[in-house]
C-alpha cells in the first residue's frame, strides 16, 4: 500500500516535472500544442455527431438540412486534416526546442559539477542514463499531452455511451481491465529487457564502431581482423534479435485476444442499436453514431492505458534526470577572496582518497611552498604527485587537514580565481580539433589574436619549430576530426603545444606535471632549463621522473607512502643519503 502510494506520488511528480520542463523549453509551442490538443479532442466528437444528423436527415428526406450539414461536416473534416499536419509541424519545432533546452541544462550542469563526479561509476551511470533521457523528455511531454487528451476523450465518450446504454458503457470499461494489467506487465517486461540488453547493445556498437576508428582500422588491416570483429558483432546482433523477435511474436498473439475481448462492447452496441432501428426507436444515423462512440471510447481508453503504463516505466529514467538537474556542486561552494599572484601554499596534515576508494592517496601530508620558490616534487609512480596538484586546483578537497593560501583556508577563496593563479601543463595531454591559435590561447581566450604573444610562447615551448613549414601558421587546424587537411601531431608535439598554452596565460606560478613523458631528451633538457630561467623570482612546481631535471630546484619534496619523507635542496638530500639519494644515484649510474 505504502509502496503503491509512493509510486503514484513519484509518477505525479514526474508528470509535473514533464509539464514544467516542456513549458520552460518553449512557452510558445507549449501553448500552441495545448490549443491544437483541445481542438483535436472535440472536433472528432462533433464530426461523429454531424454524421449522425446527416444520416438521419437522409432517411427523413430533408435535402436542404442535409446539404448544409454536409458542408459543415466537410469543413470540419478539412480542419481535422489541417490540424493533424499542423500538429506534426509543432511537434517537430517543439522537440527541437526541448532538446536544445535540456542539452543546455546538461552542459551547464556537467561544466559546473565537481571533477569527483566523473570518478564515480555510480555518477557515471547517472550521466549515461540522463544523456539517454534527452529523447525521453521529448516523449514525456508528448505522453502528458496525450494522456490529457485521452482523459478528456474517455470522459466525454463514456458520458455519451452511458446515456445511450449505461451497461454498455460500464462493460466497455470492465473489458479493458485485463488489457490494462497485461499491457502494464508487457511494458515493464520490454523495459527490463531493454535494460538487461544495454550492455550487449553497447558491446555490439563497440565492435561495429571499431571499423570506423582510425587506430583500430590500422590494427584490423595489419592483423587481418575483419572476421574477428564482424563475427563478434554478428553473434551479439543475432542474440539480441532472436530475443526481441520472440517477445514480439508472443505479444502479437496475446494482444489479439485482448482486442477480441474489447471488441465485444462494439458488438453489444451493434445488437442494441439494430434492435432500436428495427423497433423504429432510433434512426440509422443514431446506429452509426452509437457504434462510433463506443469505438472511440475503446480506442481512447487503450491510448490512455498505453500512455499511462509507458509513463510509469519512464519513472526510473525521469527520476535520474531530475536528480541530475537538482545536483549541487559541492566544491564550488566557495568564498569570495581573491588570492595573490604567487601565494604561500601550505598543506597541513592533508588526508585524501578518491571518491569511492578505500585507500588514502595522501596521509598526513604537510609541506610549504614559499612565494618565489621553485619546488620539485619527486616520488614513485602512483605516489600522489599529480593528486597534490589536483588538490591545489580544488578539483577535489581533502578529507581531513587543510590547504592554506597565504595562511587562509583555500575554501575561502573564489575557486576560479584560485585556478587562475597557476599556469599548468597536466600530465595527460589533451588533443583538440581546432586552429592552433585557439588551442594555444584556450588558457586566455580573449587574447587569441595577439600574434606577438602567440609567437613568444611558441618560441619558448618549441612550437615554432613544429610549425615552421606550415603555410597557415597559427591558423592551421590540428586534428582531422572535421578538417580534411588537419595537421597530425605526435604525443610529444602535443605536449609542447600544451606547454605553449600553459605559458600563454602569463602566470607567476607555473606547474609542469611530467612534461617529459613523451618528449625526447634534448627537448626535455631545454624545457626544464627554460622553466628554471623563466621562473626566477617566481613560483614553480616541477614533477619529473628524471631526477637530473630536478637538481636545480630551490627545494625538493620527496613523496612516499602518501606523505613527504624528505625535503631540502639537491645537495642537502644527497647528504641525507635517503630515498632521494638512492634514486638519484641509481639513475646517474645508468648514464655513466
Ligand atoms: N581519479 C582517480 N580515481 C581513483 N584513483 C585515482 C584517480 N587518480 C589517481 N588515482 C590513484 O591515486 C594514486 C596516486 O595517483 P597520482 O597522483 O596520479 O600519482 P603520481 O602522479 O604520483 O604518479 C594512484 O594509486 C592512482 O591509481
Ligand atoms: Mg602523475
Amino acid at each position: 500500500m505504502r509502496k503503491s502510494f509512493s509510486f503514484i506520488k513519484n509518477t505525479l511528480i514526474n508528470i509535473w516535472f514533464g509539464i514544467k520542463t516542456s513549458f520552460l523549453a518553449s512557452k510558445k509551442y507549449f501553448l500552441l500544442k495545448c490549443l491544437v490538443l483541445l481542438s483535436t479532442t472535440f472536433i472528432p466528437l462533433t464530426t461523429i455527431w454531424l454524421w449522425q444528423e446527416i444520416l438521419n436527415g437522409v432517411v427523413a428526406g430533408s435535402t436542404k438540412a442535409v446539404f448544409i450539414l454536409l458542408i459543415v461536416y466537410l469543413a470540419f473534416k478539412l480542419l481535422t486534416y489541417l490540424l493533424a499536419h499542423y500538429d506534426i509541424y509543432i511537434r517537430m519545432r517543439y522537440v527541437n526546442a526541448l532538446t536544445m533546452y535540456i542539452e543546455n541544462v546538461m552542459i551547464d550542469k556537467t561544466s559546473r559539477v565537481d571533477l569527483a563526479f566523473f570518478d564515480s561509476a555510480k555518477m557515471g551511470d547517472k550521466v549515461r542514463i540522463t544523456r539517454s533521457n534527452f529523447e525521453i523528455m521529448g516523449s514525456v511531454a508528448w505522453l502528458v499531452f496525450n494522456i490529457f487528451s485521452a482523459i478528456i476523450n474517455v470522459i466525454a465518450t463514456f458520458v455519451i455511451v452511458t446515456t445511450i446504454n449505461p451497461w454498455i458503457g460500464i462493460l466497455t470499461i470492465l473489458f479493458l481491465i485485463p488489457f490494462f494489467i497485461y499491457d502494464n506487465k508487457h511494458t515493464n517486461y520490454m523495459w527490463e529487457m531493454e535494460e538487461a540488453q544495454t550492455r550487449d547493445d553497447r558491446k555490439k556498437d563497440y565492435y561495429n564502431n571499431a571499423f570506423y576508428d582510425n587506430n583500430i582500422q590500422f590494427e584490423i588491416k595489419l592483423n587481418k581482423l575483419t572476421d574477428f570483429f564482424l563475427g563478434r558483432y554478428k553473434e551479439i546482433w543475432q542474440r539480441l534479435y532472436k530475443k526481441r523477435t520472440k517477445a514480439g511474436i508472443l505479444h502479437t498473439l496475446r494482444i489479439s485476444f485482448f482486442l477480441l475481448l474489447n471488441f465485444l462492447s462494439e458488438l453489444l452496441m451493434l445488437l442494441f442499436s439494430v434492435q432500436g432501428v428495427i423497433a423504429k426507436e432510433i434512426g440509422i444515423g443514431n446506429l452509426q453514431y452509437n457504434i462510433s462512440m463506443v469505438a472511440r471510447l475503446r480506442e481512447q481508453s487503450i491510448e490512455l492505458i498505453k500512455n499511462v503504463n509507458w509513463l510509469m516505466v519512464n519513472n526510473v529514467r525521469l527520476k535520474s534526470l531530475q536528480e541530475f538537474i537538482a545536483m549541487k556542486p559541492e566544491y564550488e561552494q566557495c568564498g569570495k577572496r581573491i588570492p595573490s599572484s604567487n601565494p604561500r601554499i601550505e598543506f597541513c596534515d592533508v588526508y585524501f582518497r578518491y571518491p569511492n576508494c578505500e585507500d588514502y592517496v595522501l596521509k598526513n601530508c604537510s609541506f610549504v611552498i614559499e612565494p618565489h620558490e621553485r619546488i620539485a616534487l619527486v616520488g614513485q609512480n602512483g605516489s600522489g604527485k599529480s593528486t597534490i596538484i589536483k588538490l591545489m586546483f580544488r578539483f577535489y578537497d581533502p578529507e581531513k587537514g587543510m590547504i592554506k593560501l597565504d595562511g587562509i583556508d583555500i575554501k575561502e577563496y573564489d575557486i576560479y580565481a584560485v585556478r587562475r593563479v597557476f599556469g599548468v601543463l597536466f600530465q595527460d595531454y589533451v588533443t583538440y580539433c581546432l586552429p592552433l591559435r585557439e588551442i594555444i590561447a584556450l588558457s586566455d581566450f580573449v587574447n587569441r589574436f595577439d600574434d606577438g604573444k602567440l609567437q613568444k610562447v611558441s618560441d619558448i615551448s618549441g612550437v615554432t619549430e613544429i610549425i615552421k613549414d606550415w603555410p597557415d601558421g597559427f591558423d592551421s587546424v590540428l586534428g582531422r576530426y572535421y578538417a580534411d587537411n588537419g595537421k597530425d601531431l605526435s604525443g610529444g608535439q602535443w605536449q609542447l603545444v600544451g606547454l605553449a598554452r600553459a605559458y600563454f596565460r602569463d602566470n607567476e606560478f607555473m606547474i609542469l606535471d611530467e612534461p617529459s613523458a613523451a618528449l625526447d631528451p634534448i627537448f626535455e633538457d631545454r624545457i626544464f632549463a627554460q622553466l628554471y630561467d623563466l621562473s626566477k623570482g617566481k613560483n614553480a612546481v616541477i614533477i619529473s621522473h628524471r631526477l637530473s631535471n630536478t637538481t636545480l630546484a630551490d627545494k625538493i619534496l620527496v613523496l612516499d607512502d602518501g606523505h613527504i619523507v624528505e625535503r631540502g635542496s639537491h645537495f642537502d638530500l644527497l647528504k641525507q643519503n635517503g630515498k632521494y639519494a638512492y634514486w638519484f644515484n641509481l639513475q646517474a649510474s645508468k648514464y655513466v
